[in-house]
């Protein structure tokens, strides 16, 4: 398995592992064309061979903010328990140092223990809660992770 920045070439696998990871808010194929191109996203994706997609990362980072927040993360159905959201985070942490930032924040549904669980292991730390943060009225935690 493999880590790498997504091209434009993986919009449409971007678009469909988006699709099978959540029931909402998600991003839509227009939002992934601008993120897929911009200096203030980066869009990882793991996969096995150039064909298959098993997972994606997106993470946003602010100009002049030390902080870079991990929008979101997913990995294909069948390929999940494997550690390829354990790969997708060890490679944001990298990338996430690499622009220099020195924390990594995120938000996670309360409920999603697969996530919240992964998120503990790889050292983010339970930071707050959102009331009704996504569109099905769910709350969300904040999670941060230190650099340094
Ligand atoms: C949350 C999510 C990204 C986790 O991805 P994943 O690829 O399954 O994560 P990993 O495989 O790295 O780790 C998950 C479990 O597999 C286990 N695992 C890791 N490597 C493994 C391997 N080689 N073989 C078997 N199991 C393994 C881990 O120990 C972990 O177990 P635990 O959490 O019960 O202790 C995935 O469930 C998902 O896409 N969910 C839907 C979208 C979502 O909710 N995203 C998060 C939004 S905030």
């Amino acid at each position: 398995m493999r880590v790498r920045r997504a091209l434009a070439s993986d919009l449409d696998a971007l678009v469909a592992l988006e699709l099978r990871s959540f029931d909402g808010d998600r991003l839509s194929r227009a939002q992934y064309r601008r993120h897929l191109d911009s200096d203030s996203a980066l869009v990882l994706v793991a996969g096995a061979n150039h064909h298959r997609l098993l997972g994606s990362a997106v993470l946003f980072f602010r100009k002049g903010s030390a902080l870079a927040r991990l929008y979101s993360l997913a990995t294909a159905p069948e390929a999940r328990g494997q550690g390829v959201g354990s790969a997708l985070l060890v490679a944001a942490d990298a990338a996430v140092r690499r622009r220099g930032c020195r924390a990594l924040k995120l938000e996670v549904r309360t409920d999603n223990d697969a996530a919240i669980r992964l998120y503990e292991r790889h050292g983010f730390r339970r930071a707050g809660r959102y009331a009704h943060y996504y569109e099905d009225g769910a709350d969300a935690w904040r999670y941060a992770r230190s650099l340094d």
